[in-house]
């Protein structure tokens, strides 16, 4: 019924094609075999509409800027990136992507995927055609043996938290529920679980995937794997995922035990000798079940206006006596607040929670292997500078260090797959928010670039790397820096971008190839 459905369906729409295309005369090749030699800016929702709505499913949404879906549909978690979307279409079904790409292939389109718009990178704002955006493709299935799931292009680290935990499972996620899932696994993907399964990526076991020439193709060990190797780390230059199947792992873990300390400035050295100790003690990474510590080097002026204080938390997978017994180290340095509990993998991932205020930001981010504790107090006495000097950013300004349990990550070979930063243990950011109508863009960039300079003096026998997924498209953020130095990993995407994109056509997200 549904193969005759299709074939049908299938036959109309290739009558639709030959009839309503024209075909160019001169070299006999039907349009939609080229591209067209100019850019459509004139884009208009009524012109796709009246064009691509003849071929896509019923229940496709193709709208622009006068629609009330607009807003949710091309929001942006960092306002300073700024993509040029002309038209919305929000794909009814996984088919209806293919349709597109090659509708804006024929039509000289540039298309770009959504998923929950918190790509923070600048290159992005090179981008200016038509966004497919999948809130209706957010269907979860969990397969019959309870060992994967099908999660479509749309869903989300707070819904595939809540959705699998209420049945029975867990799997991989990023850490921050408002983010997607594919946004984020595309890049490798860090999160709680990293520690017991690996990053978002390593659990990848299929990949339904729409090449830039519309193609419909699965990826995965065995088909297209050379293509698998690149999208686990580098896919968003490579190709659209409508869904993937990834693993998932039954819940066996009842709560999670949280633990706050606040610390005051004179302790900082102290808590980073100990924060370097605890990361040492297992293997070199962190105890697997300690899923993730989040510190921060920020203004709470319920202590201090002027002085920041050191904020950590830890959030460990199990019960609170045996988080107790490795936080023991902590427990120890004397601190201005601290407050724990227990609580439901839900509640401590915050799927409940909005943590994910959007506002135009400055940011610069590395990686390294263990905190300089030189640098650190170099950085944290710099950042109470810079708050004397620019007030304004103090409410938002902030030194973030994040270390997640990743042994299961280390213990993938580093040529596993296009994430290349296996080796690091922390995840650093500086951000701050810029008010807006203010002038403080130039000098919250200049502390950014400061930053960077300080978090990377302090490994100076090794180079910047920089997470994929934080990058910005700063000058000073090198692709090797991002893709792996080994000489041989640039070069291998850059074949693949050549054998799969050779028009470059996935290029706004952190490109591969210049844009
Ligand atoms: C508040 C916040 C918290 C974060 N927390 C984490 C974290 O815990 N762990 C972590 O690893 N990272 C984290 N990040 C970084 C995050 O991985 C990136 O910002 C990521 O791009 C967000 O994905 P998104 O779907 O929300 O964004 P989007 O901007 O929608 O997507 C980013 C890019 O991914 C590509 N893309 C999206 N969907 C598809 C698809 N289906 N097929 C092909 N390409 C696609 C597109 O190129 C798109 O431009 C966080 C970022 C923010 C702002
Ligand atoms: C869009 O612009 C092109 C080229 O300038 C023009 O030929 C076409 O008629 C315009 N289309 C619409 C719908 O305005
Ligand atoms: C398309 O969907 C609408 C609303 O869901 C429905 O009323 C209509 O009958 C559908 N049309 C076709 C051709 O399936
Ligand atoms: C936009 O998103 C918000 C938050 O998810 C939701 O409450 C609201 O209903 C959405 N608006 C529309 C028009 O869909
Ligand atoms: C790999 O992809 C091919 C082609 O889509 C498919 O036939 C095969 O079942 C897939 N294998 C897995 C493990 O999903
Ligand atoms: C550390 O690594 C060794 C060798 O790989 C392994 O045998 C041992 O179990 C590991 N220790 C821990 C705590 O994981
Ligand atoms: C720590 O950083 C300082 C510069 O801030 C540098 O001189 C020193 O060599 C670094 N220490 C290590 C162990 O890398």
């Amino acid at each position: 019924m549904g193969a005759l459905k299709s074939f049908l369906y299938g036959l109309t729409l290739l009558q639709v094609i030959v009839s309503a295309v024209p075909v160019n005369r001169e070299i006999g090749i039907p349009r939609y075999f080229q591209r067209q030699p100019y850019t459509r800016h004139n884009l208009t929702a009524a012109t796709v509409q009246s064009e691509l709505g003849l071929f896509v499913s019923n229940g496709t949404l193709i709208f622009g800027p006068s629609s009330s879906l607009w807003e949710n549909a091309t929001e942006r978690w960092n306002t300073f990136v700024r993509p040029q979307v002309q038209v919305v279409v929000q794909p009814a079904r996984e088919s209806d992507v293919s349709k597109i790409v090659k509708y804006c292939n024929d039509n000289s389109i540039e298309f770009l995927a959504r998923n929950r718009g918190h790509g923070a990178t600048t290159s992005l704002s090179a981008f200016d055609g038509l966004e497919i955006e999948f809130s209706q493709l957010h269907t979860i299935t969990i397969k019959e043996d309870g060992k994967s799931a099908v999660f479509q292009a749309g869903t989300y680290g707070g819904q595939v938290i809540q959705t699998l935990w209420d049945q029975g499972y867990v799997t991989t996620t990023g850490g921050t529920p408002c983010v997607g899932l594919m946004g984020v696994a595309l890049g490798g993907g860090h999160g709680r679980y990293e520690g017991l399964y690996g990053l978002i990526s390593d659990n990848f076991i299929h990949l339904n995937v729409v090449l830039a020439d519309g193609a419909e193709v699965g990826v995965n060990a065995t088909s297209y794997s050379d293509l698998f190797w690149a999208m686990e780390g580098a896919g968003h230059n490579f190709g659209i995922v409508t869904s993937a199947e990834k693993e998932i792992y039954p819940r066996e873990i009842d709560t999670w035990h949280f633990h706050n300390y606040v610390w005051s400035q004179d302790k900082l050295e102290t808590v980073f000798e100990e924060m370097n100790k605890f990361h040492k003690s297992y293997n070199g990474t962190t105890p697997p079940l300690m899923g993730v510590n989040f510190g921060s080097i920020v203004i709470d002026p319920s202590y201090s206006q002027a002085e920041a204080i050191i904020a950590w938390g830890f959030h460990y997978a199990g019960p609170a006596e045996d988080a107790e017994e490795l936080l023991k180290p902590f427990n120890a340095i004397e601190a201005m607040s601290s407050t724990q509990g227990d609580m439901s993998y839900p509640e401590v991932a915050g799927v409940t929670g909005d943590d994910c205020v959007s506002g135009g930001y400055a940011i610069s981010t590395v990686m390294t292997q263990t905190y300089n504790i030189t640098t650190e107090r170099t950085l944290y006495n710099h950042f109470n500078e810079k708050i004397k000097q620019y007030p304004e950013l103090a409410p938002t300004a902030l030194l973030w260090h994040e270390g997640y349990a990743n042994a299961a990550t280390q213990a993938i070979d580093s040529d596993f797959s296009a994430y290349p930063h296996r080796d690091e243990n922390h995840l650093m950011l500086f951000t701050t928010t810029v008010p807006e109508g203010s002038d403080l863009q130039e000098p919250a960039e200049a502390w950014a670039k400061e930053v960077w300079d300080l978090w990377n003096g302090g490994q100076p026998e090794r180079k910047p790397q920089t997470y994929v997924n934080y990058a910005l498209n700063h000058p000073y953020e090198t692709l090797e820096a991002i893709y792996g130095y080994e000489p041989w990993r640039l070069e291998r995407l850059r074949g693949l971008k050549a054998k799969y994109d050779p028009q470059n056509r996935f290029r706004y997200y952190v490109p591969i190839l210049p844009q």
